[in-house]
Order: C-alpha cells, then sequence, then structure tokens
C-alpha cells in the first residue's frame, strides 16, 4: 500500500506522520472503560462528517460520560481500530439488547444531563430535543422516535477524517458483524438518516437491507436497515 496520510490539520486530534502508510499498524479490538475519553473525541471528530448527528452536540464530556455508561453495560460491545502511537481511528458500537442499553442510558440520565449541561447553556435551542430524548428512555417507550427499540443494534459507526482508511472502516465494520455472530446475533438493526446518504450506500453494499423509514420526533427523516448475519 503506497498511500501516504495528509497532515492533519485538526487541533483535537493528533496529527498522523506521513511517512507511515494507512492501516500500517493499526490493530482491531474490543474497546474498555479505559477507552471512554478517546472514543468520546473520537466520535466528535466522525460526527463533523455526519449529516444531522446529534450526540455530538451535547459536547464531548458528554460523549465521555455515555461512552462510560456504555462501556459498563454488559450487553454494549464496542469494537475500536488502535492506530498506536495515533490513538484510536475507528469504532463501531454495538448492543445484544437494546432495552437493556436504553435502560442503562435512562440510570445515567443525570450524569448525561450534567455533563452535557456546559454545551446547553451555551445553546439553549437543544433543549427541546434533549427533552424529547428523555421521554424516549421512559421505561415502556422503548427508544421511540428515535431508535429501533429491541433486539440487536448498531448504535453508532465512526472513522476519524484525519487516517485515511483504505478500506480499513469497513473491514472494522465487518469485524463487529463476526464478533455479533459470534455471540449467536442473527439479525442487527440500525438507524441511519437519509440525509446521510453515502453510509446509507455503504450499508447497501455491505449488504443491508432497508426495513422501514419513520420520522424522528425531532422532525429528521431515518432509514432503519438491518445486516443479516
Ligand atoms: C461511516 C464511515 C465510518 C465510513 O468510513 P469511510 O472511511 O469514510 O468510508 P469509505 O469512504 O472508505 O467507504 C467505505 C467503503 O464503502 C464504499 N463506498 C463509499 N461510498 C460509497 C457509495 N456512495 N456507494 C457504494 N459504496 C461506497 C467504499 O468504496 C469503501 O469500500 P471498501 O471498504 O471496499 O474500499 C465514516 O464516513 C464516518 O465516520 N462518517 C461519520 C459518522 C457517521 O456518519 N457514521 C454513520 C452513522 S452512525
Amino acid at each position: 500500500m503506497s498511500e501516504t496520510r495528509p497532515h492533519c490539520l485538526c487541533k483535537d486530534h493528533p496529527a498522523v506522520s506521513a511517512a507511515s502508510p494507512a492501516g500500517a499498524g493499526v490493530r482491531f479490538r474490543i474497546a474498555t472503560l479505559a477507552d471512554a475519553e478517546a472514543l468520546a473525541s473520537l466520535h466528535h471528530l466522525c460526527s463533523r462528517e455526519q449529516p444531522d448527528g446529534f450526540l455530538h452536540l451535547l459536547g464531548r464530556p458528554f460523549l465521555a460520560a455515555y461512552y462510560r455508561i456504555l462501556l459498563r453495560n454488559p450487553s454494549t460491545l464496542v469494537v475500536c481500530a488502535d492506530s498506536g502511537e495515533d490513538g484510536l481511528v475507528g469504532l463501531v458500537s454495538a448492543c445484544l439488547e437494546v432495552g437493556e442499553e436504553l435502560e442503562a442510558l435512562r440510570r445515567g440520565r443525570y450524569r448525561l444531563l450534567l455533563a452535557a449541561l456546559p454545551a446547553i447553556l451555551r445553546q439553549p435551542s437543544l433543549i427541546a430535543a434533549v427533552r424529547l430524548r428523555m421521554v424516549s428512555l421512559r421505561p415502556g417507550n422503548a427508544g421511540e422516535g428515535f431508535v429501533v427499540g429491541h433486539g440487536p443494534r448498531l448504535s453508532f459507526w465512526g472513522w476519524s477524517p484525519c487516517y485515511p482508511s483504505a478500506g480499513l472502516s469497513t473491514q472494522l465494520f465487518l469485524e463487529m458483524l463476526r464478533k455479533l455472530k459470534e455471540r449467536s446475533v442473527s439479525v442487527v438493526s440500525l438507524e441511519v438518516d437519509r440525509s446521510n446518504r453515502k453510509v446509507e450506500l455503504i450499508h447497501r453494499y455491505m449488504g443491508a437491507r432497508l426495513v422501514q423509514e419513520f420520522v424522528t420526533k425531532d422532525g429528521r427523516k431515518r432509514l432503519v436497515m438491518e445486516h443479516h448475519l
């Protein structure tokens, strides 16, 4: 592979050395609680490439609290791409049972709110969107209006825009599908915003089927897709 990485101008992600080829030394592994801060930074960075992404608007401290909750939840699995000296460059998060993950987030809602407070104070217009999501976490609401409420679910897939993936982003995603299959998952759902056409097409390219379209409670058109393993 002869491609070299461009110098990263992004202030909050480590610059990558132009000398080493993309992909060299990147290791896929299961993330642990110690990765929460790095996952938050990576998620925040990737979200800039995600039209209509929401969670990152609540700030990096919120994302760190979010990943600490997910990584403590036994039903959640996060697979990351670790480049060594450049840190984490890719992540896929999923849960075996979305109901358990939503319940973990519901139990952690005050920690999440506290972590999101600086972002909310900077941008009070976020309050309405946060309130709608809090309602969707209430017992019995099963994420209604935003996410699929039952069964295995993929929640986020990201690859650093500062680190050319050269096919590694899809390999990481396929690694997650393999890990889910090892855990006896046969179908996994995900949602993609209609505006995120590139990601919709990549999922189709990897074999996902469109099963439903809906409009979120804050007015975004979303697709529900399924990967059959
Ligand atoms: C989603 C994401 C991880 C994909 O990673 P990426 O490095 O940008 O992906 P690439 O451009 O390398 O494309 C991945 C593969 O899809 C293929 N692909 C890209 N655009 C495509 C399109 N429009 N149609 C069909 N295939 C496409 C590429 O050829 C590549 O195939 P390969 O792996 O066999 O080489 C990355 O874009 C990202 O972090 N986006 C922001 C966060 C986000 O929106 N996440 C999804 C919602 S949770």
